[in-house]
């Protein structure tokens, strides 16, 4: 068995029902928890954030709503999710900016319009499919932040114990590490491991947040 999710995030009926379906679950939201807290930690409650692949936008709402003095930059390259994203966002709407770019096939950070302090990503990077695509990301992120700048990433991983076979884009913890010590961030650590099953795990549980600065 495989632990594997395919996706069609460009395609609108796809992304309504799978947004449905991904509505944060109280575990999930301890992710963003673990997110808040450390941006809060850090000082960072009044600079720019941006996400990449913002999805329908979960993350960037409970961001929005509990640091008000953030401003935001959601990329994805689906613009149905843009446009799901903008909805559940609105209300923030003075604060907050969308970008539609490719992770893998694109300069994204060509596209930004903003220079941001924080970088945020969850349950993204590894629809990447290949490690390489996650290493040129960080690598991007390092270019990008300033000195002290801050990259959290929230994402689906494979156990360090698994010896289950998982996509190209779920990878180890350790291997999350080292990518980003190749990136350049110095000390990157693994803050926390959450549903996490080595003998029973799915395409959704098995997720860890992973903290870097530069
Ligand atoms: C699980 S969703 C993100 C959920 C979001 N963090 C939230 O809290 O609502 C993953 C997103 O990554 C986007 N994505 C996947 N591959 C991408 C790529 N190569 N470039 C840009 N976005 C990508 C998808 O379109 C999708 O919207």
């Amino acid at each position: 068995m495989k632990i594997q999710a395919l996706h069609k995030f460009h395609n609108t009926d796809f992304s309504r029902d799978w947004t449905e379906k991904f509505k944060p679950t109280q575990h999930r939201i301890r992710l963003f928890e673990t997110i808040l807290k450390q941006i809060e930690d850090d000082d960072s409650k009044q600079v720019p954030v941006l996400e990449l692949g913002i999805g329908p936008g979960f993350l960037a709402s409970y961001l929005l709503n509990r640091l008000p003095q953030i401003t935001y930059e959601g990329l994805d390259f689906s613009k149905s999710m843009l446009g799901i994203a903008k909805k559940r966002t609105e209300v923030y709407n003075d604060r907050i900016d969308f970008i539609q770019a490719d992770l893998i096939n694109e300069a994204w950070n060509k596209k930004i319009k903003m220079a941001p302090k924080v970088i945020v990503s969850t349950w993204a990077l590894h629809d990447l499919f290949e490690k390489k695509n996650i290493l040129n990301v960080y690598r991007t992120a390092y270019e990008i932040l300033p000195v002290g700048g801050l990259l959290l990433n929230g994402d689906f991983i494979k156990p360090e114990e698994s010896d289950y076979e998982y996509e190209g884009g779920r990878i180890k913890p350790s291997e999350h590490l080292k990518l980003l010590r190749i990136a350049g961030f110095r000390d990157p650590w693994c803050i926390e491991e959450f549903e996490k099953s080595v003998d029973n795990p799915t395409t959704s549980n098995n997720y860890a947040c992973f903290k870097a600065k530069k």
